[in-house]
């Protein structure tokens, strides 16, 4: 659909760009520190266009720092990233950030309907705010607004206060809110979390809809990788020492797991076919995760 200027027309070369296998994000041998001790090093990664990537690991291993040193926000201490193409942080506006949130307060009385409206002409990233739209392009971007709605299944809550949506009916909206630019990469911070099984899906099917119609990259944090397990691609799971990348049939083994967290760790699979991970080590806030020997 026509969509015109800043409010995310797709030109020819853009096609083009997303036609071609690019390397959406590429990681080489990177490493991200913060408050001075070392969170992962060590960590390689290719996602290319139309790739759909989930990172996986326990908590406070560094998978929201792995989005934000992906978006520029958080600098590498080692390696070297390109993202579409260039330095992390120069093609932010064409990616898609849904950060790891808590549910909006029941007092915001935000609609649905402007939330996804400040995901085109917002302020995100430092983008300076466009001069109010006029006539077709103010026509435009409300229709943008209204079909990214639709396509995440908001139409019936989208005019309500935020506050008193469900939590999955607000994390579709903010879903709607990242894709509403028409990104190239997109990326998820535990977007499931808050969502019951039956919409986990759901959403799940959505983002491998967008992502394999228009050739999105998507990197989806996950706490459990069993809703999106039919829809991946690849995974990444992270551990302080690097990471392993690969299919999640290749990835996800007691072997490797174990391997790569230098302790003991069970993958089991029970009768409806869910993968449990049994000794995955939690690391709590703020604590030095033990040395692991390197898993590269
Ligand atoms: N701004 C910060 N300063 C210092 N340490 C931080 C900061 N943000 C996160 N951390 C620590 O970095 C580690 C990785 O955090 P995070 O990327 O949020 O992990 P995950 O998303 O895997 O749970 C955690 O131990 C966390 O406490
Ligand atoms: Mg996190």
């Amino acid at each position: 659909m026509p969509v015109a200027g800043h409010v995310g027309v797709m030109s020819i070369q853009e096609t083009r760009h997303r036609d071609c296998h690019s390397e959406v994000i590429r990681l080489d041998d990177a490493a991200v520190s913060l408050g001075g001790r070392t969170v992962w090093s060590h960590v390689d990664l290719t996602v290319r266009a139309g790739e759909f990537v989930a990172v996986l690991g326990p908590n406070g291993v560094g998978k929201s720092s792995l989005l934000k040193a992906i978006l520029g926000l958080i600098p590498l201490t080692a390696g070297r990233a390109q993202v579409l193409g260039a330095s992390p942080g120069t093609h932010n506006a064409r990616i898609g950030y849904l950060p790891q949130r808590r549910a909006f307060d029941p007092s915001v009385r935000v609609r649905g309907v402007d939330i996804v409206r400040l995901g085109l002409d917002g302020t995100r990233w430092g983008v300076p705010l466009p001069a109010p739209l006029g006539g077709a392009r103010a026509r435009a971007a409300r229709a943008r607004v209204q079909e990214v709605i639709d396509l995440v299944g908001a139409r019936d809550y989208a005019r309500r206060p935020i506050g008193q949506c469900s939590g999955g009916e607000q994390q579709r909206l903010l879903i709607a809110q990242a894709l509403v630019r028409r990104p190239e990469l997109l990326l998820l911070d535990e977007p499931l979390d808050s969502l019951d099984v039956t919409s986990q899906a759901a959403i799940s099917t959505l983002i491998r809809t967008v992502c394999q119609r228009d050739r999105v990259a998507v990197l989806l944090v996950a706490h459990d990788v069993n809703p999106i397990l039919p829809a991946l691609d690849k995974v990444i799971y992270l551990a302080h020492s690097g990471a392993l990348t690969g299919a999640p049939e290749q990835v996800i083994t007691a072997e490797m797991l174990t391997m790569l967290y230098g302790t003991p760790i069970d993958v089991l699979r029970d009768r409806a076919g869910r993968l449990v991970v049994v000794g995955q080590p939690d690391l709590p806030a703020g604590t030095v995760p033990p040395q692991i020997p390197a898993s590269r």
